[in-house]
């Protein structure tokens, strides 16, 4: 049985500082540059006039263009992170004002905004010449409003506005979810339907939407851990919609989870530190 992944902007907001610590070296941050490159071969940033990030996240996307790209992004243009939680966009903040403090002086570009994916009507028809949305419309429970939301924005000009978005067709952390149901199998686990964890059901939102030129591909990414425990303890009860799910769980019900986790994290990856794999998939359109 499972329910979706959705979670609530206050959920993320709770998880907002331990999401921090995954910024830098983390899930996303392969796959944004993968997105972010693709943009570049498409739609160079020299030419941009907007580019949008939905569901920022700690910025992985604006983080890779800003690294890239950044000198290259024409000074009339603007670069907007949005996040419908308020928690995680005051995080960003809080990263775009140390990334500054650091000598990464193109930061200071960065816009960020609580929006949601599915309302953009801060942004009028036509006026965003790139949109990404890393690890999150298969967590919008109305995920074809937010594509079209998305289409209705890109620009139609220099042969269409550029959209990148990115998924998961597996990873170890998933599987490692599960195991709350091996000792509590009454519970429902969050899970991933065929249309994102594929590439023909990526494709075929993209195409239904109406991007053209859509193309699907793998990246091999990880989530890094520094003890076997920790990483459990991590995702058992931090992820946010973990957190929901483990809630009425008992102290014993949730160690022996743990228990379970670490072995199998053993098993597969004996020393510690070490790495967690998954692969992304990333569908890339114009409009
Ligand atoms: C897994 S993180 C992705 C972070 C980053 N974009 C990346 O590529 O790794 C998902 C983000 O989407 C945000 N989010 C979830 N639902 C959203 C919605 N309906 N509208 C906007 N943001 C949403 C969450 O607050 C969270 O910051």
């Amino acid at each position: 049985m499972s329910q979706t992944l959705s979670s609530s902007a206050d959920e993320w907001s709770r998880f907002a500082p331990s999401f921090m610590k995954m910024a830098a070296d983390g899930p996303g941050v392969l796959p944004a540059h993968s997105m972010v490159a693709a943009a570049d071969g498409s739609y160079a940033f020299s030419s941009a006039s907007l580019i949008l990030d939905i569901g920022t996240g700690p910025g992985q996307i604006p983080s890779a263009i800003l690294g890239a790209y950044g000198h290259t992004i024409p000074e009339s243009a603007r670069l907007v992170a949005s996040d419908f939680s308020a928690g995680i966009v005051e995080q960003l903040e809080q990263r775009k004002k140390l990334e500054i403090e650091n000598g990464h002086s193109l930061w200071a570009r960065l816009e960020t905004m609580v929006c949601d994916a599915t309302d953009l009507s801060a942004f009028s028809d036509g006026s965003v010449s790139h949109a990404f949305a890393g690890f999150v419309l298969f967590m919008v429970p109305q995920a074809r409003v937010a594509l079209d939301e998305i289409h209705r924005v890109l620009s139609s000009q220099n042969g269409g506005g550029f959209f990148a978005l990115s998924s998961w067709q597996g990873s170890e952390w998933i599987e490692l979810m599960s195991f709350v149901t091996k000792v509590r199998p009454d519970k429902l686990l969050p899970q991933l339907g065929p249309t994102w964890r594929t590439v023909e059901g990526i494709r075929g939102e993209l195409e239904a939407t109406g991007f053209q030129g859509v193309e699907v591909h793998s990246v091999e990414t990880y989530m890094p851990f520094e003890d076997h425990d920790e990483i459990a303890r991590y995702i058992l009860t931090e992820f946010p919609g973990m957190k929901r799910l483990t809630s009425d769980m008992t102290r014993q019900e949730l160690e022996r989870t743990r228990d379970l986790m670490v072995e199998d994290i053993k098993s597969r990856h004996p020393t510690a530190p070490g790495r967690l794999v998954g692969t992304a998939l990333v569908g890339v359109g114009r409009k």
